[in-house]
């Protein structure tokens, strides 16, 4: 049986590993910020990484930004290195949950969920990266079952939104949901914004090893899952979209692999009936869909090789058309910038088979936030976090590798996030 033990005698609830990282930085302001929405009002919580200096500094300006000088004082200090396994135990034993943010999750993650595993650390990361969240269901699932540890992965914008959307939208559904699309818009404000190079290395590296995610996948064995309902349309690899007014193309990141790695357990697990899901990104007007194609182009050649790869990480500015930069966007674009998710489903009202037939009913669902990377990614990966401390009997049974639809299913992490930000809507 998985236990959580939020007053066991492991000194923290929380260690945020790769505190000092871009997203480790706010991930510390976050959560400082909901500390009292810890287990008793009181969370335990410290900051892990490779330097002691530059944890310091993240402290030392979490302290400022949030008017909280206790910070620098109050908040334990971790030095642990995913080069030194012994350091990672070190720091496993003293967390109920680390919260991971040390990416490219493809070369630092293995390690990390292994220390987790053999040292009783429940673990949440925030990577996007379909293929070390797949190998990581495959190779240590059953292990992390045996020791009772939750290893819950794609915590932030990649994938709870989408993940926990679906999930709302079939739960606001009268009747039998059978298929989701979904349309992603991204709004920056007057200041413009960006996505910092971390993200921009795990694009490039999971890009370029793309093909093995097939390999992988059959390792699984698994049966497709049936149907229900008629099939999903799958609609082109670009064309305008009449739901959100604009050029449109599949959602290229972590979405439809989460998605249906939770429609998988449900069915498997809770007799639910799957949901079929379709992923779309908005990219604007004529103008973006040109620069996307010749920025797309470029890319899909470059990453094959190694040289290119090369040139690709020292000038992310340059190639995605300052999509990504290595400074990161600065606290003003971030305010000003937002995401809106909607959800379009079908399906058949109560006492209509879904095998007779086009579906007879329709719902639309909303999931909308501030700034997806830096300020929705936090607070989805603490308000996860405070789930498991806070809900451990609505987790599922037993430990194990899970996305977030098959955790959180059962608990209050929606209304969570709409209390934070994150707010899901019937429209
Ligand atoms: N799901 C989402 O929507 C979302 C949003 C944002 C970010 N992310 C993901 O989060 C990850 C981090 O992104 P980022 O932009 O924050 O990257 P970043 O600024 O480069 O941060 C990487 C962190 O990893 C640490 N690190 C690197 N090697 C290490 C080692 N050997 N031992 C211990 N720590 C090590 C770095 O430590 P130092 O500070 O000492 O260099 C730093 O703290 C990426 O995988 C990114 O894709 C996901």
């Amino acid at each position: 049986m998985a236990r959580v033990e939020t007053s066991s005698s492991r000194p923290y609830h929380l260690v945020i590993f790769g505190a000092s990282g871009f997203t480790g930085q706010f991930v510390v302001e976050e959560v400082a910020r909901t500390a009292s929405e810890g287990p008793k009002g009181n969370l335990k919580w410290a900051v892990a990484g490779r330097s002691k200096q530059k944890l310091e500094k993240v402290l030392e300006q979490a302290a400022a930004e949030l008017s909280k000088p206790e910070l620098r004082s109050e908040v334990d200090i971790i030095v642990a290195d995913v080069e030194e396994p012994d350091s990672l135990a070190a720091m496993c034993k003293q967390a109920v949950i680390v919260l991971n943010c040390v990416g490219p999750y493809r070369f630092f993650g293995e390690q990390m969920i292994k220390a987790c595993v053999e040292n009783g650390a429940h673990h949440i990361d925030i990577s996007g990266e379909p293929q070390f969240l797949e190998a990581t269901q495959l190779n240590y699932d059953s292990q992390a079952a045996d020791k009772g540890v939750y290893i819950i992965g794609s915590c932030g914008f990649d994938s709870i939104p989408a993940d926990l959307g679906v999930l709302f939208t079939r739960d606001q559904f009268k009747g039998t949901l059978t298929t989701v699309e979904s349309f992603l818009t991204v709004n920056s404000g007057d200041d413009g914004g960006c996505i910092h190079d971390g993200t921009w290395q795990s694009a490039v590296y999971g890009f370029a090893d793309s093909s093995k995610l097939q390999s992988l996948r059959r390792r699984f064995n698994h049966k497709p899952l049936p149907t229900v309902g008629s099939k999903i349309k799958r609609r082109g690899n670009l064309f305008f979209s009449n739901e959100i007014q604009q050029y449109t193309v599949p959602f290229m990141g972590s979405d439809p692999s989460v998605v249906k790695r939770s429609q998988r357990f449900l069915v498997e697990n809770q007799n639910a009936k799957p949901v079929q899901y379709g992923a779309y990104a908005g990219i604007g007007g004529i103008g973006n869909v040109a620069k996307m194609m010749f920025a797309g182009m470029i890319f899909w050649f470059l990453v094959k090789f190694s040289f290119g790869r090369d040139l690709l990480i020292k000038h992310p500015e340059f190639f995605s058309f300052g999509v990504f930069s290595k400074a990161g966007p600065t606290r003003k674009q971030m305010a000003g910038s937002s995401f809106q998710f909607a959800f379009y489903g079908e399906g058949y009202t109560e006492g209509q088979d879904p095998s007779q037939g086009k579906p007879n009913s329709k719902i639309r669902t909303l999931v909308k936030g501030p700034e997806c990377a830096y300020v929705a990614t936090p607070i989805a990966m603490v308000q996860a976090a405070l789930t498991i401390l806070n809900e451990p009997t609505a987790l599922p049974e037993t430990g194990g590798v899970y996305s977030p639809g098959a955790a959180f299913a059962k608990t209050t992490l929606t209304d969570r996030l709409n209390k934070h930000g994150i707010q899901f809507s019937v429209i």
